[in-house]
């Protein structure tokens, strides 16, 4: 692990956790405020994984557990990992953490030195330059294009590369912009990574329930089997199974890079929570109906979002293909002028704009390297998204 220290401010707050202080703000002045700016669902966690909570509960199952995990939640991620990608592991070759946010940072710590870079596909989940940072590496944004579907391509992962570069990010779906890679754009990128040795991919699936029309979420590690030795494959059960507070994540390495993880993880929280990981077991292996299910609810709704906002002068959505996220362009907005005289430049203004006028939240795109645009959950209730697109529509018409 590096010992560097990430320098004095560089770490930020989550653009979410940030911005719904204004939200809270506004409601203890007692306005109304449609929040659409979640990253969690408002489904309830299962009732059979919430009654094996209980039960472990009530057995004393509320011990330490090895740092890496229990035997029985490392066996039901491995049976994740074949039900879903097709993929065996070993049981020394699976750590459970605290969240898949953990994985993640822990999988930096154990090999970024002071300088090292870590190649993020931008617009993206921000916290992974947090993350690099923390470990003393250096975030790389590589931006990618909307012409492209917002999705890396393997001509500007090549010049990215630097002898310096320890990592690529692949988040399959993306959040916020929705897009999900094919095996074979997956193959490509991995192509490139391939003659770099000293480069390792780290896979974020946190989504990969979350694809609509009938599509499935690859991961790289199915595209490129060859690369096993250098891929991290992360996973968790926080959006899938609706436990976004039960903080289990899960990492798939090669077992000495998970035993190195392990001894990382051992001194900055050891095991995850005893009680949660008997939920998340009971979640991996439990019925698996509820995940058609909601998406099937969360199709239903995403059409919906889009159409509505379409409906909005001045904005435009294209369909995500996964994630409950929508991004809304404000390319029609920007440079129109509010009822109080404001010109609106950017996604924040936006954003701050119809908050105040509206009473909607939506989450600036800045945050995630989406400038001009503005990010709206669909995982609510269909009548909050009924309300938003009714509330937004006004807030764009009083624009001149
Ligand atoms: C792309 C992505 N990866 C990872 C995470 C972290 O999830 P967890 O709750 O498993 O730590 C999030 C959370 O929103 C996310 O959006």
């Amino acid at each position: 692990m590096s010992s560097a220290q990430p320098q004095a401010g560089s770490l930020h707050s989550s653009p979410a956790a940030t911005f719904r202080r204004k939200v809270l703000d506004l409601r203890s002045q007692g306005r109304t405020i449609v929040d659409m700016t979640a990253g969690d669902l408002d489904f309830p966690t299962p009732s059979h994984v919430v009654e094996a909570a209980i039960a472990a509960v009530r057995a004393g199952d509320t011990r330490y557990t090895n740092v890496d995990g229990t035997p029985e939640l490392k066996d039901a991620v491995r049976e994740h990992f074949r039900r879903q990608n097709g993929l065996e592991f070993e049981r020394s070759e699976i750590i459970v953490s605290n969240g898949s946010s953990q994985a993640i940072a822990t999988a930096f710590a154990v090999t970024l030195k002071p300088g090292d870079e870590v190649i993020v596909p931008s617009p993206c989940w921000a916290t992974y330059y947090g993350q690099a940072r923390l470990a003393g590496g250096v975030p790389v944004p590589v931006p990618c294009a909307q012409n492209n579907g917002f999705k890396l391509r393997p001509e500007d992962l090549a010049s990215a590369i630097t002898p310096r570069t320890r990592w690529i990010v692949i988040n399959n779906p993306v959040n916020p912009t929705g897009a999900v890679y094919t095996r074979a754009e997956l193959a490509e990128l991995c192509d490139v990574v391939r003659p770099h040795p000293e480069v390792r991919v780290i896979a974020d699936n946190l989504y990969e329930h979350f694809v609509f029309d009938g599509a499935r979420a690859v991961t790289p590690l199915e595209a490129a089997p060859d690369l096993r030795d250098r891929m991290v494959t992360v996973g968790g059960v926080a959006k899938s199974y609706s436990m976004m507070g039960w903080r289990i994540g899960y990492a798939a390495a090669p077992a000495n890079f998970v035993a190195e993880m392990t001894k990382v993880q051992y001194v900055v929280t050891s095991c995850a929570s005893s009680v949660s990981q008997a939920a998340a077991t009971a979640a991996l292996t439990g019925p698996q109906t509820v995940l058609t299910e909601r998406l099937a609810i969360l199709q239903e709704r995403r059409d919906l979002a889009v159409s509505l906002v379409n409906g909005c002068e001045g904005l435009s959505a294209t369909s995500p293909e996964g994630t409950f996220y929508l991004c809304i362009s404000c390319a029609g907005v920007i440079g129109k002028r509010t009822p109080q005289g404001r010109v609106l430049e950017t996604g924040e203004d936006v954003s701050d704009y119809l908050l105040g006028a509206a009473g909607i939240a939506l989450l600036p795109g800045e945050g995630y390297g989406l400038p001009r645009y503005v990010r709206m959950t669909f995982a609510v209730p269909t009548e909050h998204i009924h309300e938003a697109g009714r509330l937004i529509g006004q807030g764009c018409a009083a624009l001149t």
